[in-house]
């Protein structure tokens, strides 16, 4: 089996840009599963439906198309609210799981999620579970979204990634959890350059990789 990277945590944690990075340093494909649960909510929202409802959720994920993950508008708290929602409904989470699987094992990937390393790809050989506080996850995001939204307020954004994370967490079918064998990587106080170089030594150690000089 190629290699495959499982890079979990909580939201705004860095997983994002850590995963896109590793991705590019060990020459491997890059998923974002994220976008997939963004676009099934989107589906759902284009229909003026609630994306809680498992039964309009679960048909829309499995009418999902490549060019949905292309949308403009997956990111930002709506999309934010309906991704969460629609990946509580398990018809939705059994309907993306082989679209994530085959991707990873055609030549080996670094997924970025919430369940990679305990249902999607439970033998990866290398997972981490990228944390940080709730307070510095909540500073990041807000200053993405004040580009977009001046009106935007820390505390707003904090209490709106606390009722996400606990949704994730709580949700019965693949909920947000470090694998038993993931490695925990805090990124409170690392920039992206130093919580980059602390994951790429991660993973050359777990795949048993020496260090390229860059
Ligand atoms: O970028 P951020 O960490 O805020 O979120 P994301 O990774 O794009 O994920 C958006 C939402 O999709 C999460 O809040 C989860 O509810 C869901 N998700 C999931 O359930 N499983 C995954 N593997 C990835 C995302």
């Amino acid at each position: 089996m190629p290699h495959i990277i499982a890079v979990d945590g909580p939201a705004a944690a860095g997983k994002g840009t850590l995963a896109r990075r590793l991705a590019a340093a060990l020459d491997l494909p890059y998923l974002d599963t994220g976008l997939l649960y963004r676009a099934v909510g989107r589906l759902v929202l284009d229909e003026g439906a609630d994306p809680a409802d498992a039964a309009i959720a679960e048909s829309c994920a499995r009418r999902l198309q490549p060019s949905d993950l292309d949308r403009a508008d997956l990111r930002g708290p709506a999309a934010d609210h309906a991704a969460s929602n629609v990946a509580a409904v398990p018809g939705v989470r059994a309907a993306l799981l082989d679209f994530q699987r085959d991707f990873g094992r055609r030549h080996g990937a670094v997924l970025d999620g919430r369940d990679i390393g305990t249902v999607v790809f439970p033998n990866a050989p290398v997972k981490l579970f990228i944390t940080a506080t709730p307070r510095a996850r909540a500073e990041r995001r807000w200053r993405e979204l004040l580009a977009k939204d001046p009106s935007a307020t820390l505390e707003a954004v904090e209490s709106e990634m606390a009722a996400r994370d606990a949704r994730d967490a709580a949700r019965s079918t693949a909920p947000m959890l470090p694998a038993a064998d993931a490695v925990l990587l805090d990124t409170t106080g690392l920039d992206a350059e130093a919580a980059f170089q602390r994951a790429l030594s991660i993973v050359r150690e777990r795949l048993g990789l020496a260090a390229t000089p860059a």
